[in-house]
């Protein structure tokens, strides 16, 4: 069995791969997190007692851990998902961004550097660094443009973006200029189990469900592209079995929706399940924007289905209805993951700035 080195797989999207790869038996997992407030160890609660998972607790920009743990585990694939991940966050404080996302990433390749240089020929040319990145490198786009390819220029608009666009071109540097075998995903927006209620979905979710105001920034008419997690992780799959070292992957779901759309749709779906309580519409709040907001982001994900035949299994509606399902049945984690850190953030992004939640 192979073992892969992944890091942030404590967050949303890394446990789910993490799970998914334990579940189908695939890799052994070296699990390097720092549990910052997005890390919550019980999203990893299904591998309790699992051999062949080990969890790491420590930072991707230290060098001395990692080389250590590449040097002790001999991983045939580094998949990096730690970040900072919260765009409000990052106008609120930028330098957490550029640490993890930029110096971070920057320690990770570093050291994979010097491991895979003492790997002998054939390890070499089998070993992968799978960077995972987003779309919003590519910044904003107007209704009518066509949808992001892998060739669209890199135009970030947020601290948080900017710090991931720098951390794709150190990325290509280092494929580049060493030869290291990088793959970098971009992918757009993702939801399902295990979202820390910051994020639009899981937030409003909670919020319906305690009756607390709809946080709608500005006129709600901004655009995403929503992919479920566990086809994120299906894609980070393909991509790290069947991708070409130095190339990048758009990957997306098809799935465009106004924020708007995405609040009525959750709320429609909660009046279903609690009547008496509906309709839940009546909460949403219009709230000022989010400074320098990106209005539409649109996936064209062409280049994985026509080269590595990936595309989406899930559709928009069957993934809502399962996710809110999900968070209905998980009320324990929903307790647990809304400490008073949480709280403290709902009132510096919402109380504070004047919009209320
Ligand atoms: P998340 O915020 O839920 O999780 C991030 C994880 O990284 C947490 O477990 C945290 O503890 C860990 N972490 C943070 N700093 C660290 C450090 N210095 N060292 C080690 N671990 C650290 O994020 P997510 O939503 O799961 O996103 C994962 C990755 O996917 C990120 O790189 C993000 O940019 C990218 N991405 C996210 C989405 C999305 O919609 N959520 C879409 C596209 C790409
Ligand atoms: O596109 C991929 C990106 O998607 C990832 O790279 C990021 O890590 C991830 O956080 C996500 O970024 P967004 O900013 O799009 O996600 P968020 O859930 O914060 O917001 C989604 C949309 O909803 C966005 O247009 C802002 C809006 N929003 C968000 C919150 C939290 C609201 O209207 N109200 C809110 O309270």
């Amino acid at each position: 069995m192979q073992t892969w080195l992944v890091t942030g797989g404590a967050g949303f999207i890394g446990a789910n791969f993490v799970l998914a790869a334990r579940r189908a038996r695939l890799a052994r997992i070296v699990n390097l997190d720092l549990l910052t407030y997005a890390g919550h160890l019980e999203n990893l609660d299904g591998l309790k007692g699992d051999p062949d998972h080990v969890f790491v607790h420590g930072d991707i920009g230290d060098e001395m851990v990692v080389a250590q743990l590449l040097a002790e585990h001999h991983p045939q694939a580094l998949v990096n998902f730690a970040a900072e991940s919260h765009v409000d966050r990052s106008i609120l404080g930028p330098q957490a961004f550029i640490q993890t996302n930029v110096v971070g990433t920057h320690t990770l390749l570093a050291a994979a550097r010097i491991y895979w240089q003492g790997l002998d020929t054939g390890a070499q040319a089998a070993f992968r660094f799978l960077h995972v990145s987003t779309d919003e490198v590519y910044g904003t786009l107007g209704p009518r443009d066509p949808a992001f390819t892998e060739e669209h220029q890199y135009q970030p608009n947020s601290p948080y973006a900017a710090s991931k666009a720098a951390a794709d071109h150190l990325v290509r540097a280092y494929h580049h200029t060493y030869g290291l075998p990088t793959l970098t995903t971009n992918c757009s927006n993702n939801y399902g189990p295990y979202q820390h209620p910051e994020k639009l979905i899981p937030l409003m979710i909670q919020n319906a469900r305690a009756g607390k105001p709809l946080p709608v920034y500005g006129d709600g008419q901004q655009v995403r592209d929503w992919l479920y997690v566990e086809d994120h992780c299906s894609a980070i799959r393909t991509v790290l079995a069947k991708g070409k070292p130095g190339e990048t992957y758009n990957i997306g779901g098809n799935a465009e929706r106004p924020n708007l759309t995405i609040v009525d749709t959750l709320c429609r779906l909660l009046d279903a399940r609690f009547p008496a309580q509906a309709p839940h519409a009546r909460l949403i709040t219009h709230v000022a924007d989010r400074p320098g907001h990106d209005r539409r982001y649109a996936i064209n994900a062409a280049k994985i289905k026509r080269e590595l035949g990936w595309e989406p299994a899930m559709t928009f509606e069957q993934g809502i209805e399962r996710t809110v399902q999900w968070y209905l049945d998980n009320d324990k984690w929903s307790q647990a993951v809304s400490n008073p850190q949480h709280q403290e953030w709902l009132n510096r992004n919402y109380q504070q700035q004047g919009r209320s939640a």
